[in-house]
């Protein structure tokens, strides 16, 4: 089984001064690839004052064990940032390969307490830094017919009490992972996302009881999720568009379906009521990539 080689790529990851981003950056180091380290070291909150020791601890444990890294300290919520990260990655190694949009912040609370700005940071950082980066990576990927951008959502689209911050920010990654990896693939870029479950300050944060915590903390080892990332960053990736939850070990699809409902063109709200058990049937449920394959499907009906 060949290894997966980084060897010659350059691969720029944000927030990776600290939990699963440090582990991605470690071992895109170990396999070959030049890593660009971005992190604010700011606190999961975000509203810390920002420090330059968390990317600058990796950039030094990369260069001591042999591997090739240079620091980053902006935010990568403003364009500024952004454009400055991707500009590094090209000035300090000539080019770049690989975008993984890592760097988040949590803030867990009932509806009752959440704020607008609280949410204004939440899209700040996941999907506006998400955007900015790729916006910037995006003439040099296309430039060069190849690219590769991992973007991070979470097992909270799913939904979880104390997420209407966070949540609705994973959410609007999840959607612009999938409509910019259609766009990608005519140029030889791969758009995909993870979806990560790892003992780090994140999911401590987050209210677990005990018992349940104890238990997460010992299967969900941050460097389990690299492999996820690994595989959706290198030349061999062979999906577009997709989203791998990696957790303890274990990998799998988080998928968007459609099932088949029932068609009535004279349909009415009573309709619905008497059948919803057919509108919610799970057994019929496929799934769909595309928005454009979903109206071709309707079509066939006219
Ligand atoms: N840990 C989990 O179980 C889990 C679950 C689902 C999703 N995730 C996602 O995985 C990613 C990493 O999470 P983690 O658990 O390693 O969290 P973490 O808090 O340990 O690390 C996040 C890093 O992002 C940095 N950061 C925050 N805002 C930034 C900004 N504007 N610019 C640059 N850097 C910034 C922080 O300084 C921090 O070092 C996040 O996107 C998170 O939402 C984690």
């Amino acid at each position: 089984m060949a290894e997966l080689s980084f060897a010659n790529r350059v691969v720029v990851i944000t927030g990776a001064g600290r939990g699963l981003g440090r582990e991605y950056a470690l071992a895109f180091a170990r396999r070959g690839a030049a890593v660009v380290v971005n992190d604010l070291g700011t606190n999961l909150l975000g509203d810390a004052a920002p420090s330059s020791q968390p990317a600058d601890e990796v950039v030094a444990e990369i260069r001591q064990a042999g591997g090739k890294a240079v620091a980053h300290h902006a935010s990568i919520a403003s364009p500024e940032g952004a454009k400055d990260l991707v500009d590094t990655a090209i000035r300090t190694f000539g080019r770049l390969d690989a975008v993984v949009n890592n760097a988040g912040v949590l803030n867990m609370k009932p509806f009752a307490e959440v704020t607008l700005e609280g949410l204004q940071r939440h899209l700040a950082v996941h999907v506006i830094g998400s955007f900015l980066v790729c916006k910037a990576a995006w003439p040099h990927m296309v430039a060069q017919k190849y690219g590769r951008i991992v973007n991070t959502i979470s097992g909270g689209i799913f939904g979880l009490p104390g997420l209407a911050e966070y949540g609705p920010a994973k959410g609007g990654v999840f959607a612009f992972t999938r409509s910019l990896a259609l766009e990608a693939i005519e140029h030889g870029i791969r758009v995909n996302a993870v979806a990560p479950q790892a003992a780090t300050r994140m999911l401590h944060a987050s209210a677990l009881a005990p018992d349940l915590r104890e238990r997460l903390d010992r299967i969900m080892k941050p460097e389990l999720a690299s492999p996820g990332v690994l595989y959706l960053a290198h030349e061999d990736c062979a999906v577009n568009g997709e989203t791998l939850a990696v957790s303890g070990g274990k990998v799998c699809r988080i998928a968007l379906t459609y099932n088949d409902g029932f068609t009535d063109p004279s349909l009415t709200p009573e309709m619905i009521r008497d059948r919803i058990g057919e509108v919610l049937d799970p057994s019929s449920a496929a799934v769909w990539t595309s928005a454009t394959a979903r109206y071709e499907e309707r079509a066939k009906d006219a």
